[in-house]
């Protein structure tokens, strides 16, 4: 298993990963597979070319991905200090190996070599005790909550924000 940054070359396999985590767990995240499967090719390219964006990925030994994790940089002014980390998903079948702390802690060595961020934060559900649980044990601490930040299926999802500050 390989972690490394991917390029906007690998876009096919970037966009059928992203559509697979939307697909597979939609409280998950802020987005949706039916917004994102309309996305061109030129929209999956630019994600992964932006200077606002690095998004890492775990290869196995045949090339396939198999997790991946994105920090997104704030352009603005007054909040240039602030990372935040999203669209953190790793292929059923390979959890619970290490695949996501691997992932993880790659992703915070980047955004750590980026000496003007001064904190990090993340939005998970509330109901992901799984990612809840890692973020905690990386020292993230629970900052606030979002009620009703999600609907699927006409059922809503409370969003909990975590922050580390560096
Ligand atoms: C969250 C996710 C990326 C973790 O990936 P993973 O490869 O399974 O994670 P790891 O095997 O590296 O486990 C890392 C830590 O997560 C926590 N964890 C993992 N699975 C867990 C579970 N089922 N229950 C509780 N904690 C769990 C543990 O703290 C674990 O550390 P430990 O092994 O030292 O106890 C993966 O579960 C996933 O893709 N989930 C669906 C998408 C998602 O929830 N993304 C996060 C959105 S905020």
């Amino acid at each position: 298993m390989k972690i490394s940054k991917l390029g906007s070359s690998s876009w096919k396999d970037y966009r059928d990963l992203r559509l697979e985590a939307l697909k597979s767990c939609p409280i998950m995240f802020g987005s949706s597979y039916d917004d994102e499967k309309k996305l061109t090719k030129k929209d999956w390219e630019s994600r992964l070319s932006s200077k606002l964006s690095e998004t890492l990925c775990c290869i196995d030994e045949n090339d396939s991905l198999v997790g991946m994790i994105t920090a997104l940089y704030n352009p603005k002014k007054t909040q240039k200090h602030i990372a935040m980390i999203v669209s953190f998903y790793v292929v059923e079948r390979y959890r619970g190996q290490g695949i996501g702390k691997r992932l993880f802690l790659a992703l915070i060595k980047r955004i750590r070599q980026k000496r003007h961020i001064r904190k990090i934060k993340i939005q998970a559900a509330k109901i992901n005790s799984a990612a809840i649980g890692m973020y905690l044990k990386f020292g993230f601490q629970k900052v606030g909550m979002l009620k009703k930040e999600v609907m699927v299926d006409r059922k809503y999802y409370d969003d909990v924000i975590m922050e580390r500050l560096l």
